[in-house]
């Protein structure tokens, strides 16, 4: 598959790599191309950089991890997009404190949606650190680390969660985009974990279906008074 990724940060650089080892075509984005040069040279498997434009129209697969900037401010035209898969990662920034307010009646990723109508938004891989991408896919799968989706695009879902399973995680399919302000409030969680409760980097939250009891001790469920 064809992913363009723009811009060459931390998650950007990690997530490309690893599609890479898996034989994917990656093309980094920059606002500086020699900088995404440089990136596609230390990571080797005929990856490419260049400008945001260039990869903006190289990728079936754009991988977007530019925080609270649109496309149409970072991409010359967004024409080129109709039809593709944004994966946008994006979190929202961090309080002082880890004292967040009130959940966001839209999300990132909905905005997103907004500013590129004619593309496919996913949200995916924001909770998950960049240090847990050190791991190679093998270990990875050992530990079913979930990687939760979501968009209104099922085709694009189901892309993007063989992409997911590509590099060892495990895929959890979270239906239409608005499940996107659960996805975010989990990010938002998880890094409070990460940083405020001080598990750190290597600490995901997974969803694990257990087998079914194989008798009923307590009683079955009852409805609610
Ligand atoms: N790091 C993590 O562990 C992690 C985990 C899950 C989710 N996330 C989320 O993923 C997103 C990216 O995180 P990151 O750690 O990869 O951040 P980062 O290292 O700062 O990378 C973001 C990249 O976006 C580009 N960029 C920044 N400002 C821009 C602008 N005004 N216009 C165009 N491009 C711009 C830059 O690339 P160029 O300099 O090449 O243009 C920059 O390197 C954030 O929203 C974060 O919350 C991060």
């Amino acid at each position: 598959m064809k992913i363009g990724l723009i811009g060459t940060g931390n998650m950007s650089r990690s997530l490309g790599i690893l599609w890479a080892e898996q034989g994917h075509e990656i093309f980094w984005g920059s606002r500086d191309p020699n900088k995404a040069k440089s990136v596609a040279e230390f990571a080797g498997h005929n990856t490419q950089g260049g400008t945001n434009d260039e990869a903006a129209e190289f990728g079936e697969v754009i991988f977007y991890s530019v925080r609270g900037v649109m496309p149409s401010t970072v991409l010359s035209s967004t024409d080129c997009l109709a039809g593709k898969i944004i994966l946008d990662c994006n979190n929202r920034d961090i309080p002082e404190g880890f004292a967040y307010g009130p959940l966001m009646a839209e999300s990132l990723a909905e905005k997103l949606a907004v500013d590129v109508p004619n593309a496919r938004v996913v949200k995916a891989f924001n909770t998950i650190a960049q240090e847990v991408f050190e791991l190679s896919p093998e270990p990875l799968q050992e530990h079913q680390v979930s990687v939760y989706i979501c968009g209104d695009d099922l085709e694009a879902r189901q892309t993007t969660m063989t992409l997911a399973k590509d590099i060892g995680f495990n895929p959890i399919d979270c239906g239409p985009l608005r499940s996107a302000r659960m996805l975010e409030a989990l990010g938002d969680f998880i890094r409070f974990m990460i940083g405020g409760m001080g598990l750190g980097p290597y600490a995901t939250i997974s969803v694990n279906v257990l087998p079914e009891a194989s008798q009923q001790r307590l009683g079955r469920r009852q409805s609610g008074s």
